[in-house]
């Protein structure tokens, strides 16, 4: 996507001083390893990339950056889903949560200050609440993906990171139905329920209802992901002149505030942070 990048662990480092000027204080890092595999062993892997990246940030900006990372094993698996597999090669909810707590506790080794886990496995935010609290990290917290409904608009991070679901397969099976509005609540209930810091909806624009009904509802931060599929729709129309990009993304991060939300995930970040300054 244009004005998106891998990055490296030291262009991460000049990213985030770049932001800090803006004032852009929170990052989420997502890790791309060289080698995936079949249980996603780099997400859990105190050497894995994004838990070098979590401690490099840490060491360079402590508390100037509230620091959350993406928790999941899409990135990191060869068969691309977010959890381990069965005999059968269906996603095995329980055998996740394993791989889900070691990842929490690698990540807050790193000196993560809020794991996100995004994988949207039954019982996660609990078995993460345990592994953490039980390896005395009392103080992470834990940013809950917790209506995160399966899309069309994720095509271009999975691209970004070089997930192929296996076989053409798809992420019905834990990901929410987008006709359904009502799940939303009984999701962000359970994460609540289960020691949510701050839950999430996702994707953006297209959830306002969500993020309103939500947003109405808890007493918790409630954060939303306008997400790669939403940004380069924008910045497309843009390139070909048929929109005013930065108008348009002001006003749907704008719509995206007003429905409701406390912090807002964006590709924007920078660039309308760099307008708002100006
Ligand atoms: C899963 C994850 C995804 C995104 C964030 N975390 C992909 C997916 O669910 O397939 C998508 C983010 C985006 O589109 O910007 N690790």
């Amino acid at each position: 996507m244009p004005g998106q990048f891998q990055h490296t662990l030291d262009s991460l480092i000049d990213e985030i001083s770049s932001l800090l000027v803006f004032g852009v204080s929170s990052v989420m890092l997502f890790g791309l390893p060289e080698h995936k595999d079949s249980i996603g062993s780099g997400a859990s892997d105190d050497d894995g990339i994004l838990q070098q990246a979590s401690r490099r940030v840490k060491h360079e900006f402590g508390d100037d950056i509230v620091l959350f990372t993406d928790l999941c094993l899409d990135e990191f698996t060869d068969h691309g889903h977010c959890g381990v597999l069965d005999a059968h090669g269906k996603v095995d909810n329980d055998a996740t949560l394993l791989r889900y707590q070691a990842a929490a506790l690698a990540q807050a080794r790193a000196g993560v200050d809020f794991v996100g886990p995004s994988g949207m496995m039954d019982g996660q935010v609990a078995a993460i609440r345990q592994a953490l609290d039980g390896g005395g990290f009392i103080d992470t917290g834990i940013l809950a993906y917790s209506a995160k409904y399966v899309s069309g608009l994720y095509g271009p991070f999975r691209d970004a990171v070089n997930v192929e679901i296996a076989g053409g397969g798809d992420r019905r099976a834990y990901q929410q139905d987008f006709t359904n509005r009502r799940e939303a609540m009984v999701e962000v209930q359970l994460d609540i329920d289960q020691g949510a810091d701050i839950v999430m909806v996702k994707p953006a624009v297209t959830y306002l209802d969500v993020i309103s009904d939500i947003a109405q509802a808890v007493d918790i931060p409630v954060a939303a992901y306008h997400v790669s599929g939403e940004y380069a729709m924008v910045k497309a129309a843009s390139e070909r002149g048929w929109i005013d990009g930065t108008a348009v993304a002001i006003e749907q991060i704008t719509a995206v505030k007003r429905a409701g939300a406390d912090i807002i995930l964006t590709y924007f970040a920078s660039e309308l942070a760099a307008v708002v300054d100006e």
